[in-house]
């Protein structure tokens, strides 16, 4: 099965084309990066396969069912560009996390969400801000809460747009063994990136938009300072580090 069917999606804002048919097929199990400059439409194009904006046309199907009520919206995770600014309520980490696991009608969160939100923020290397409010956090630590509000879902299809701008280094190291588990799990992952850097061993494919269309869909662009040897089985002694030492234990439970 496909985790996303999109044919000739095109989305309209203020008056102008900003995604100008853009044919997108994600297998499940696929990790993809969505790439390309500034303003090229890859948010735009995320919300529009989430439902988030209206499409000027085309049609999306996401887990096998057309967009609408019949997609099950509690296995889809979605991690947006940036939190909503102030405003709202105030809400500790723990609380935002534990909202991750509300959908539909669920009015009351499951039994073990306060475990599975703390386990969460646990993966995330955030477990000490759980009763700090969201409002007070740097924008790195807000957006590590906000990754683990998508992941507490134990997601099938995930969808982080930048989800590692503004983190730091080891953090983000971190976040690619969250990921990493994830996909053994089976999760499809759709991520949009400025650079693969760090993602690099996680990428199966890349897409890249230029002005709200696909200008390159296939295997991601070689990491810096990596050479283009992928034609042979040469293995450089490096290439695999084994398990990382350093860190917070990110090993999350998947269970579906
Ligand atoms: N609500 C809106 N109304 C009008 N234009 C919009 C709206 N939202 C986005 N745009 C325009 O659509 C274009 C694509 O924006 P989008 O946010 O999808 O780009 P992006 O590729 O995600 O860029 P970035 O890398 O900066 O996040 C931009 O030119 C932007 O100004
Ligand atoms: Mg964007």
């Amino acid at each position: 099965m496909n985790a996303i069917e999109a044919s000739d999606v095109r989305v309209t804002l203020g008056g102008q084309p900003i995604v100008r048919g853009v044919d997108l097929t994600v297998p499940t199990g696929q990790v993809l990066a969505l790439l390309g400059a500034n303003g090229s439409g890859k948010s735009t194009l995320v919300r529009a396969l989430l439902g988030v904006v209206p499409l000027a046309g085309g049609t999306v199907r996401l887990l096998g069912e057309p967009l609408g009520r019949a997609v099950p919206w509690r296995r889809v995770g979605y991690v947006p560009q940036r939190m909503a600014a102030g405003g709202g309520v105030p809400a500790t980490a723990l609380e935002v996390v534990v909202s991750g696991l509300l959908h539909g009608r669920r009015l009351r969160p499951p039994r073990d969400s306060h475990a599975r939100a703390a386990a969460a923020l646990e993966a995330l290397g955030v477990a000490d801000l759980r009763d700090r409010r969201v409002q007070e956090m740097s924008g790195g630590q807000q957006q590590r809460v906000l990754i683990a509000r998508a992941l507490v879902r134990e997601p099938a299809l995930l969808v982080l747009d930048e989800p590692t701008s503004g983190i730091d280094l080891p953090t983000q190291e971190s976040f690619v063994r969250v990921l990493s588990s994830l996909r053994d799990a089976g999760t499809t992952v759709v991520v949009i990136l400025h650079e693969i850097g760090s993602f690099a061993p996680l990428i199966d494919r890349a897409v890249v938009l230029r002005h709200g269309r696909v200008v390159h869909d296939g295997p991601p662009p070689p990491a810096r300072g990596e050479h283009g040897d992928a034609g042979h089985d040469h293995t450089h002694p490096h290439a695999d580090p084994g398990p990382p030492t350093d860190g917070p234990d990110l090993t999350l439970e998947v269970t579906r």
